[in-house]
């Protein structure tokens, strides 16, 4: 682990950086080495900020997270003029300063009563029983993707984020929030900008999105529908207090990239995870009953998401001995307490049967605490539908390259596929 990948930014002896090539093309062996190195340790999470504190236990990660002595927005630290990382990421990637908002005022920026009511607001949404009654749906999508597939390949080779991992959540997600079929390219396509951190188009794709959304919800309210956006523009207009014009905008953001690239890395991952563990796909493909579990263990053995938001000390805190002074950024390094062979026996190894029941899950790579993965539930479906159907569909199903050779979108925080050509 280097300090120059970001150009010597560190600047703090013994920092890491989460940007350093070799942290990035295996953060899981970073992750061990900063697990028994101490329970915080110093580290660099975007190119030309400071370092923070990084936490990779598995029960230091659920400290940060569900401790309400940290906080997601700076502003909630008492007494405290903080200037949030992001705000100064932001300023970095030279978004225009009125997009801010939009990023900055989401669900997973609120603390408190804010973050209960935002919360509140669009969680009826994705409860057990809608998500269950959405299953049917998610099928649909999924053999219809499915059917179209083997026209998509080359060789016998199919390219299956592009054609399969992306365009599912895409779908499911842009259906329930109410944005209509011909018109969810785009929102792939904008995708793809914000998640490439070089490119310097994202300050105009979030004015695109921004606008797009103002726009449908003056369509929405011309002509309402059954969807989550129809939902939330009554009560906006049944009482504003409850709800603002850039909060309904900056929510429908949130779900729609919360929803899809996660989701879509999920399915990449753990399809890996699976073709490259045949002892592991041949019991799965015995008893297909175990694909609750297999969904579990796939998240906590490659889940998509690494890291979290950032906490705030709101007040000093001592975790492992270590302390956190007030106002001090911290980052759960979910991945790491994932892979905590304090938590989890032999934690290394893939074992679909490990979690102990099909809907109770240990793992933290839906994080943990008040900010847990709203769409846990509907995420879960997805990738048990979407295994279970490639693996029917396709049973001689087998990489079309070396694992080793897989190529990895170099984001921090994030365990993302860039391709996953597949022989079918
Ligand atoms: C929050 C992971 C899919 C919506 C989170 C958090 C994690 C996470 C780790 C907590 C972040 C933090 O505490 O800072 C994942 C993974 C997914 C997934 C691994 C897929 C495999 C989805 C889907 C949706 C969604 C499908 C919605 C349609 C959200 C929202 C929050 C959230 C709205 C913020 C909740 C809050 O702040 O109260 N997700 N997510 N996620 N997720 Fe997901």
């Amino acid at each position: 682990m280097g300090t120059s990948a970001d150009g010597g930014a560190t600047r703090e002896p013994g920092a890491v950086s989460l940007m350093d090539p070799d942290v990035l093309r295996d953060p899981f062996v970073a992750y061990a080495a900063m697990r028994e190195r101490a329970p915080l340790v110093r580290g660099v999470v975007f190119e030309g900020t400071p370092p923070i504190w990084l936490a990779t236990r598995y029960e230091d990660v659920k400290t940060v997270l569900g401790d309400h002595r940290f906080v997601n927005n700076p502003a909630s630290v008492p007494g405290m003029d903080v200037r949030s990382i992001r705000e100064r990421m932001i300023e970095a990637r030279g978004i225009p300063r009125e997009y801010a908002p939009y990023l900055l005022d989401s669900v997973l920026d609120a603390d408190g009563e804010d973050h209960i009511r935002l919360r509140r607001l669009v969680s009826r949404a994705f409860t057990a029983r809608r998500v269950a009654e959405l299953r049917p749906r998610v099928e649909e999508i999924t053999e219809g993707l499915l059917d179209r597939l083997p026209g998509t390949a080359e060789d016998g080779v199919a390219e299956l984020m592009e054609h399969f991992a992306y365009p599912l959540p895409i779908t499911v997600i842009c259906e329930l929030v109410g944005i209509p079929e011909q018109e969810r390219p785009r929102w792939r396509a904008w995708g793809k900008v914000l998640t490439d951190l070089k490119s310097d188009g994202v300050g105009a794709v979030l004015g695109d999105m921004i606008a797009y959304i103002h726009e449908l919800i003056e369509r929405r309210r011309a002509a309402p529908g059954g969807d989550l956006l129809t939902g939330l523009i009554r009560a906006h207009d049944e009482d504003g207090d409850r709800l603002g014009d850039i909060e309904m905008v900056t929510l429908v953001l949130t779900l729609v990239l919360a929803g899809h690239e996660t989701t879509a890395h999920l399915i990449g991952n753990g399809t890996v995870a699976l073709l490259t563990h045949p002892e592991q796909l041949a019991l799965l493909r015995r008893d297909p009953a175990l694909m609750p579990r297999a969904v579990h263990e796939l998240l906590r053995w490659c889940g998509p998401v690494q890291a979290t938001r950032l906490r705030y000390a709101a007040e000093d805190v001592e975790i492992g001995g270590m302390r956190v002074r007030k106002g001090e950024p911290v980052m759960a390094l979910i991945a790491g307490g994932n892979h905590d062979p304090r938590a989890f026996g032999d934690p290394e190894r893939l074992d679909i049967t490990r979690e102990p029941d099909g809907r109770k899950e240990t793992h933290v790579g839906f994080g943990h605490g008040l900010h847990y993965c709203l769409g846990a539930a509907l995420a879960r479906q997805e990738g048990e539908v979407a295994f279970a159907a490639l693996l029917r569909r396709f049973p001689g199903l087998s990489l079309a390259v070396d694992p080793d050779d897989l190529e990895r979108q170099p984001v921090p925080g994030a365990w993302r596929l860039a391709r996953l050509p597949l022989r079918i």
